[in-house]
This record gives C-alpha cells, sequence and structure tokens, in this order.
C-alpha cells in the first residue's frame, strides 16, 4: 500500500511538521510546573515531549503499549487548564474507558482532585443541568461518537462549551481506522475544528505506522497549525512476540477453535506453570471453551466478559494481582484497548473472528499487555496462528495496518457511510450549497488520502440520496426530507429508512400486515440486508420459506437471498421458531430492533402518516418477546416470556384479562413459580386489565 497524499487543497501553504524522536536524557518530573506524578524521572517519550507541551501545536504520538501516553496526555491537558485557562478534552474509545478515566481522575490521591471533570458518554439526550455541567467543566472525558454527536448539534443545543475546549486529546486513535466507528471520529474531528479552529489536537496511539501522514490531514486540512509528530519504539519493559503455530487441519469450525484452546492449555500448564496469563478470545464461545478447559485441569482461570458488571470486574481484576493460585484471565479482545491489567505472559487464541480475520491494530493491542511495569524484567506474548499459512501471517502481522479513512467504506453497493454523513450535515445545517458540498469532503481523511473522494462520487451519492427520497434540491440548496431527517437523528442509514418507509407503505396500503411472511419481509427488504452473506447450509435451510415469500410475492419482486435470509430470522422472531443455524443472526436482528422501532415510529407519525402505531408497538413487542401475534398478550405480564405464554395460552388462559381472573393457586401449579411472585404478577394483571378496560 503507498501513502499517497495528493489531495492537498490547492493554493495553501502547509503548516509545518516537525518530526521529533525520543529524549534519552531524562528530564525530572517535578520541573513540570502544572501537576505532579509519583515517578521521579519523565521517560524518554515524555522527556521529548515536556520540549514543546507550551506551545500552540498540536501534537501526534505514536508510542508503543504501556510507554506512558496517558501522561503526556495529562502534560498538555494539565497546563491547558491550570496556564491557558481553557478546557481540556479527553476521548475514549469505549464507553468504559471513558469511565475509567474519570475514575482515576477524580480520585482523591490523584492531582486532578482539584479539577471540575465531566463525563459525556451514551446518553443522547443533554438535559439543560448536564449542559451547565458541561459549561462549568474544566475537563470533559467522551467517546468519539458524542465527540460527533455534540459538535453537529453544536446550534441546535447551544453547545457554546465547545468553543472554550483549548486542547483535545484523542487517546487510541487508531479508532480512525475501525470500521464503523473511524466514519464517526473522522467526521466528529472535521465538525469540531471547523468550530473551534483554535484547539490543540493530540493524538495518542500505540499502532499508527502511517503517523506522519495524519499528522499533515491533522495539522493541514482541519486546523492549520504546526505539528509535532513523535514516532518511537520506547517500552519500558521489552515486549517478545512468539509466533506458535496450531494445528489446523480439521475441517470443523469448533476442531479449528479446541486446537487453538489446547495449544493455549500447553504454554499455560507445560511451558510456564508458574507464571500468571492473560488470554484472549475472538469469540465468547472459545472463551468459554478456554476456561473450561483449564479448570478441568486443575488452573484456575477466569471469564473477564461484557456479561459481568463493573463490580464483578474490579474483583476479579483485584483477585487477579494478589491470588497466587488465580493463574489466568480469559479476556475479550475489546479490553485489551487500555485495559490496565498487565500480566507476565498473554496469549492471543488465533487471527480470525469466525471466518474474519482479526485486525493487526487489536493484535497489537492485546500483545501489548504482556509485562507488568518494575515487575517483569520482560513481556512475553504467544500469537497462534494456522499451520496451514504460517508464513503468510508472520509477514502480515509484523507490518501493521495503516490507519486509513472509513469514510468511504461500503458493505454494498452504495456509499452508505457518506451517505449518511452527509443527510446529516444536511439535517444540521452545514452544507447547503454545492460549494459547501465541495468544502466539505475536501477536509476529509478520505480526500486528503485519495481514497478516490472526488466530486463525482459525493454527486453520485447526492444524487441517489434524492432518488430515493432522502434528500431534496430546491433553489440551489440542499435539504432534508423527513427521511433524511429520520435518519440522521436515529442514527440510520438514509437509503434504509426509504426502504422501510416504501415497504410499509405498501403493506399497509395492501392490508398485508396481518400476514407475517408479509411483516417479516417488509423488515427485512432494506439495502443493509441486501449485502447480506449466505452459507450453503442456511439456503438449504430457509428454501421452504423462500418458495413460500416467492409464492406469496408473486412475480411482483424477486428478493435475493440475502433479503430472504433477513426475511426468515424476522419471520421465526414473529412466529417464536428456533433455528441453531441462525440463532446468533436472529439474536442482532432482535437485539437492533429498538431501534428499527424507532425510525418505524418516526416515519409513521413524521412521513407515512399511517397511524399505526399501536400496531408497530405491538410488533416491537412481539419481536423482543420472539412470539407469534396470540401470545404477546401475556408477555406484558412480569416473568412470561415466549415459553410461559405458551404453556398459558394452551391451557386456555389467552390474555391479561383472563389471567387476572385465575386463581393464585392454579397459576402457582402452572408455571411453577413461588407465591409472592405469583401474587406480583396478579396484582400487575389486575392493573393492565383495570387500564384496557
Ligand atoms: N515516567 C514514568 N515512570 C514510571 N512509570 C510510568 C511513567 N510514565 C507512565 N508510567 C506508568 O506506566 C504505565 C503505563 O502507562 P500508560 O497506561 O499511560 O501507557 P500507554 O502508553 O497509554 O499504553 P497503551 O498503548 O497500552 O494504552 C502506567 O501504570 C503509568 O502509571
Ligand atoms: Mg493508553
Amino acid at each position: 500500500m503507498t501513502q499517497k497524499t495528493k489531495n492537498k487543497p490547492k493554493g495553501k501553504k502547509m503548516p509545518p511538521i516537525a518530526k521529533v524522536s525520543d529524549q534519552n536524557e531524562l528530564v525530572p518530573s517535578k520541573k513540570y510546573p502544572f501537576a505532579s506524578w509519583p515517578f521521579e524521572n519523565f521517560n524518554p517519550v515524555q522527556s521529548r515531549v515536556f520540549d514543546y507541551y507550551n506551545e500552540d501545536v498540536n501534537t501526534l504520538i505514536a508510542a508503543r503499549t504501556s510507554a506512558g501516553k496517558t501522561v503526556v496526555a495529562e502534560m498538555f491537558l494539565a497546563q491547558e487548564i491550570r496556564k491557558r485557562g481553557g478546557k481540556g478534552m479527553f476521548l475514549a474509545p469505549l464507553r468504559a474507558l471513558a469511565q475509567e478515566k474519570i475514575d482515576q481522575w477524580t480520585d482523591l490521591k490523584y492531582h486532578f482532585k482539584d479539577l471540575k471533570i465531566s463525563i459525556c458518554t451514551g446518553d443522547y439526550r443533554l438535559t439543560k443541568d448536564r449542559a451547565a455541567e458541561l459549561a462549568e467543566a474544566d475537563m470533559i472525558i467522551m467517546t468519539s461518537e458524542m465527540l460527533n454527536h455534540r459538535s453537529r448539534n453544536f446550534k441546535s443545543e447551544q453547545n457554546n462549551w465547545l468553543l472554550d475546549v483549548g486542547t483535545l486529546v484523542i487517546d487510541e486513535s487508531h479508532l480512525l481506522t475501525v470500521p464503523g466507528r473511524g466514519d464517526h471520529l473522522e467526521v466528529g474531528l472535521m465538525k469540531f475544528t471547523e468550530i473551534n479552529p483554535k484547539s490543540r489536537i493530540v493524538l495518542l496511539s500505540a499502532t499508527m505506522p502511517n503517523v506522519d501522514q495524519i499528522a499533515e490531514w491533522v495539522s493541514y486540512s482541519l486546523t492549520k497549525k504546526q505539528t509535532y509528530v513523535l514516532n518511537s519504539q520506547y517500552r519500558p519493559v521489552p515486549l517478545n512476540i512468539h509466533y506458535e503455530i496450531y494445528d489446523d487441519s480439521p475441517r470443523r469450525y469448533d476442531q479449528v477453535e479446541a486446537s487453538k484452546v489446547e495449544k493455549a492449555h500447553e504454554i499455560i500448564e507445560d511451558w510456564y506453570p508458574d507464571d500468571k496469563f492473560l488470554v484472549f478470545a475472538h469469540t465468547k464461545r472459545t472463551g468459554e471453551l478456554m476456561k473450561s478447559t483449564l479448570r478441568a485441569n486443575g488452573i484456575k482461570a477466569e471469564f473477564h466478559n461484557a456479561d459481568l458488571d463493573k463490580d464483578q470486574r474490579v474483583t476479579l481484576e483485584r483477585n487477579f494481582r494478589t491470588d497466587p493460585k488465580f493463574r489466568v484471565i480469559i479476556a475479550t479482545p475489546t479490553l485489551a484497548w487500555g485495559l490496565n491489567l498487565p500480566a507476565r505472559r498473554v496469549i492471543v487464541l488465533g487471527v480470525h473472528r469466525g471466518i474474519q480475520e482479526v485486525e493487526t491494530y487489536n493484535v497489537t493491542q492485546m500483545v501489548g499487555r504482556s509485562g507488568r511495569l518494575g515487575i517483569d524484567p520482560a513481556g512475553d506474548a504467544y500469537v497462534l496462528i494456522p499451520e496451514s499459512q504460517e508464513e503468510a501471517w508472520r509477514k502480515k502481522l509484523q507490518k501493521p495496518q495503516l490507519i486509513e479513512s472509513q469514510l468511504l467504506e461500503k458493505d454494498g453497493e452504495h456509499n452508505k457511510i457518506l451517505a449518511f454523513h452527509l443527510v446529516s450535515e444536511i439535517h444540521h445545517g452545514y452544507i447547503q450549497t454545492n460549494d459547501d458540498v465541495q468544502k466539505w469532503y475536501e477536509r476529509s481523511l478520505a480526500y486528503f488520502q485519495d481514497k478516490n473522494l472526488h466530486e463525482y462520487v459525493v454527486e453520485k451519492t447526492l444524487d441517489l440520496l434524492k432518488d430515493k427520497g432522502a434528500l431534496k434540491f430546491e433553489d440551489d440548496i440542499w435539504k432534508v426530507t423527513s427521511v433524511g431527517m429520520i435518519a440522521s437523528m436515529f442514527y440510520f442509514s438514509p437509503f434504509d429508512v426509504a426502504d422501510l418507509r416504501n415497504n410499509f407503505w405498501r403493506l399497509f396500503t395492501k392490508g398485508n400486515q396481518d400476514h407475517d411472511y408479509h411483516l417479516a419481509m417488509a423488515l427485512a427488504n432494506t439495502d443493509t440486508n441486501r449485502s447480506n452473506i449466505v452459507s450453503r447450509a442456511e439456503k438449504e435451510e430457509m428454501s421452504l420459506f423462500s418458495n413460500r415469500v416467492r409464492t406469496l410475492t408473486g412475480a411482483e419482486y424477486t428478493y435475493p437471498d440475502s433479503v430472504i435470509k433477513a426475511g426468515y430470522c424476522y419471520f421465526n422472531l414473529l412466529s417464536g421458531n428456533n433455528s441453531a443455524n441462525f440463532a446468533a443472526v436472529q439474536r442482532n436482528y432482535q437485539f437492533d430492533y429498538p431501534r428499527v422501532s424507532q425510525v418505524l415510529l418516526a416515519l409513521d407519525s413524521m412521513a407515512g402518516k399511517w397511524e399505526q402505531s399501536g400496531f408497530l408497538r405491538t410488533l416491537e413487542d412481539r419481536i423482543r418477546n420472539g412470539v407469534p401475534a396470540h401470545l404477546v398478550n401475556l408477555c406484558q405480564l412480569p416473568n412470561i416470556g415466549k415459553v410461559r405464554a405458551k404453556k398459558l395460552y394452551d391451557y386456555g388462559i389467552k390474555n391479561v384479562n383472563e389471567f387476572a381472573d385465575v386463581s393464585e393457586e392454579k397459576l402457582r401449579k402452572l408455571l411453577n413459580l413461588k407465591e409472592d411472585i405469583v401474587k406480583e404478577m396478579l396484582k400487575e394483571a389486575n392493573q393492565l386489565s383495570l387500564t384496557t378496560a
């Protein structure tokens, strides 16, 4: 891959980029006037930053895992708040890490204890109190999605506090290249620096091979400020990376997973029986297998995953540090991003997640957890790679992925990421004329990296959005339609919103809403689902369904298999059917449904005027519970899901009203539940039947 950067805005002078290297004459940390740390000397990375943290510059630091980049962030932020009098802003890649950071920085023993630090994550609604708190804060911690959200709503929410930010730090800034997330960071940075061109920008990452190019983009397209680039190889604890092969000759997926687990077990039990390990599993299932294998062999191991709440995680981490018998933590990869839980040795369980390849930046983060500072002489990481592709993987892992814009990535035929951002800019009034469009895309990383983002792509996307009814162009001004507005408000692909509008319009006009085949296909037939991949086994399983759909729709439409697959999943959810082959995909549709439902309700009230909100709410209940229409009424009751609803129905109790009339004892026997639980359910049933009477 080449690093082309020929798309520099014409006729403008490039601000200087200064490349600097480690400072091996270490600076005592007490020379820094705006904060204090418990260690005596800054390390070589921090000592270099000491030269310029006071200047009005941007900086990009590409330094290895555990090189002390957080202290670099603190050097800039403390100077910003205590000397320049501005606000500091810190972006973390995950909500959990943002929370960890605020816990650490507001600790009464920490040097930031006197600062007003606020967090802004996850909660999209900004109450008056929250807005006032953000305006007051010395420092704001948020995720990159929030930066984008608050910046694009700058006008409507009157987020003037964004103008007070003097230094913006982006931790783990290789997030720019993560599919599904990077585009929000890219566009968020474009928006923020447009609103507030004065802020210094600090990008930190352990895995940014093309840091020079990213620095040029930041300094040139975003801020017009001089930028320092520090590309360092310093690591306080040496890290040895070992590539170990596993047998990938078995044909079945679970046999291959078992072979990885066996290899890891061998390393833990036979090679280093006295050391502690962190083992990264790319799927929960493999993680569970790893845990049970180790436990069956008498090794104390725990699984650190998203199902644990915060207290459980903290306890687990503490026990791992203090209990000598507790040897292995198995973790999911997201926890490798900045997780402060190093271990003597790390194992990465292969380089595939399902059939997908794991990105090299994720491997870097995982191996980076090995070696405890001040305790271990070195960290050792074992990356398991498939025997049949050993050489290819060795090569690949030694050459980390470049940071590349995700703005033009597509998984179907359209540029739906670009489309979403264009619609959103137009909705918020930042883009009106074609001239605005041009100015907007010229500031993007995609354009800077010359990823074929030129007028033509943008024009084509805008035209398509117009054709699909998400945008209109009147008097030389771009405007959103209700479809576009809904896409922008609910962070949805505008093409999908347009498809849902058409599908449901047809469904209601033809009076087909009570036919689950039609209903399932109305939900399924969207742009995004057209890029689903269908395996042969899946095709076989859904053949009956697909024949039925073809008969029903006749010659009018032919749905591709990709859409049939989504339809089959929705149909199963609407019928209460289980399918082993589709269970995981079905769960994803179910999990994502509240967002779809929001969009449908908004379409009903803002665009279609179908007056079907009651129907749509019931539909949401059905999909949430995975039940056919006749069981959804009973599912309103606490403790009643698919199975119990069916039991009651088969017994002749068909709805909440009828439930309210049954004796407590009978219900207890029928449902096999404790007395107080049944009492509670009856109380609820009485209340519900009163309100619906
Ligand atoms: N100069 C220093 N002397 C001693 N310890 C330090 C120094 N600077 C940082 N540390 C400690 O080193 C550890 C790792 O630092 P930090 O988490 O900032 O690394 P990082 O560069 O952000 O790594 P990652 O890429 O893994 O997030 C922390 O526990 C921190 O307190
Ligand atoms: Mg870090």
